[in-house]
């Protein structure tokens, strides 16, 4: 079963819209196998981010991201990641359609409100950066008999 990793960056939290944001996760019917709180170190935040070292950005993301707390989450389900990548809408927030999650909270690319993994292989190595493999909780969901 397919796996992604989301992370609301802090923001979401200064702002009091955690619940706001997870209820677009949740209304879609995706399913949260892990969730947690926490304050990211220096060396998970370049862990996370190290494609973008040497990137003109880079030292401002790095320093937003350990602005305060994150919700880091992962999703479960057939097609997840596309399917978040979507619901949140592009990394650029000036494309970003009303609808999306950033599109409707984020008027600043680096304050773009949530992160999502973009492919298979950053979904992997994201979820093993935030999440032991027995903080990930694959509680039945009685819709799935359907599926
Ligand atoms: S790139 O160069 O196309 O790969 O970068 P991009 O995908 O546009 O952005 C990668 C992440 O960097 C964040 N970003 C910024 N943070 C702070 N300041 C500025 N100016 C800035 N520009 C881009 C952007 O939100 C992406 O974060 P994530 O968490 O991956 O969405």
């Amino acid at each position: 079963m397919e796996r992604t990793f989301a992370m609301l960056k802090p923001g979401v939290l200064q702002r009091r819209i955690v619940g706001e944001v997870l209820s677009r996760f949740e209304r879609k019917g995706l399913k949260i196998v892990g969730l947690k709180l926490m304050q990211m170190d220096r060396s998970l935040v370049e862990a996370h981010y190290k494609e973008h070292v040497g990137k003109e950005f880079y030292e401002k993301l790095v320093s937003y991201t350990l602005s305060g707390p994150v919700v880091a989450m992962v999703l479960q389900g057939d097609g997840v990641i596309a399917t978040v990548r979507r619901l949140v809408g592009p990394t650029d927030v000036t494309n970003a359609q009303p609808g999306t999650i950033r599109g409707d909270f984020a008027y600043q690319t680096r304050l773009n409100i949530v992160h999502a993994s973009d492919s298979p292989a950053s979904a992997e190595r994201e979820i093993n950066l935030f999440f032991k493999e027995q903080e990930l909780i694959d509680w039945e969901d009685g819709n799935e008999r359907w599926f």
